[in-house]
């Protein structure tokens, strides 16, 4: 298969601003944009950075904006793309701190300002603290999260409010909200019940059509909104 990879290349301590490199590549059937990033780099330019680690979709790493759209780099094949130039660029909005390669560290702040974990109150159990099938699937969606940070780069509302949450934090808020061993909900939706928590949401979606987990952010949002409001007219009764 023979296509042309335009790669965004950036290195602000010499570069004026980014700019488009081509590179004509002969790629085997079935390859990804990642094994295209990855020819570049081992047999033409290997000082084109970019981030990656798993391979298989887990990790979150290879979030990239890839022909107008947002998609893993190692599970987009290169054939679903249809066309015959691959344009490749780091996630939009946020500062890119060598080609491919963004600064996650704003995105991961507000994730730890999520409280990104189980919290509880009460003494621990002599066993694990038990949960049904169905309020297992309370959080089922949200648990798919890879923290790629592709919905965090497609928010408007993140692009002008820094000090907004965002998607990611805000879906992981409901994810333990959502979850019947997590005991301190009451906290968790004052934490989120502001200008820069739910309450910046606009709906605009396009969260959800930038998540390559297909995870649905503006519903979680949404639901968290709900949950503010029953909290304070007092009818939200746990934790
Ligand atoms: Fe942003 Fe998604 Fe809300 S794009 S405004 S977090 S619906
Ligand atoms: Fe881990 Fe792509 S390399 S998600």
């Amino acid at each position: 298969m023979q296509v042309v990879f335009k790669v965004q290349r950036y290195q602000p301590e010499r570069d004026g601003q980014p700019y488009f490199q081509s590179f004509p590549l002969e790629l085997p059937e079935r390859a990804t944009v990642l094994d295209g990033l990855h020819q570049i780099k081992d047999e033409r330019d290997g000082s084109l950075s970019f981030r990656r680690s798993c391979r298989s979709a887990i990790c979150g790493s290879c979030a990239m904006y890839i022909n107008g759209a947002y998609h893993l780099a190692c599970n987009t094949g290169v054939e679903t793309l249809k066309a015959q130039e691959i344009v490749v660029s780091p996630l939009p909005h946020l500062r890119v701190i060598k080609d491919l390669i963004v600064d996650m560290q704003p995105f991961f702040e507000k994730f730890e300002r999520a409280l990104p974990y189980l919290m509880t109150t009460t003494p621990p159990p002599e066993r694990e603290r038990l949960q049904s099938p169905e309020q297992r699937r309370a959080f089922e969606e949200m648990i798919n999260c890879i923290q790629c940070a592709a919905c965090y780069s497609a928010c408007p509302m993140v692009w002008t409010d820094p000090q907004y949450l965002g998607p990611a934090a805000l879906t992981k808020v409901y994810r333990f909200v959502s979850d019947s061993r997590d005991e301190v909900g009451r906290q968790r939706l004052a934490l989120v019940d502001n200008d820069h928590g739910v309450w910046r949401c606009h709906t605009i979606f396009n969260c959800h059509i930038a998540c390559p987990k297909n995870i649905n952010p503006t519903w979680s949002i949404q639901q968290l909104k709900r949950k503010t409001i029953a909290r304070r007219l007092r009818f939200w009764e746990r934790g």
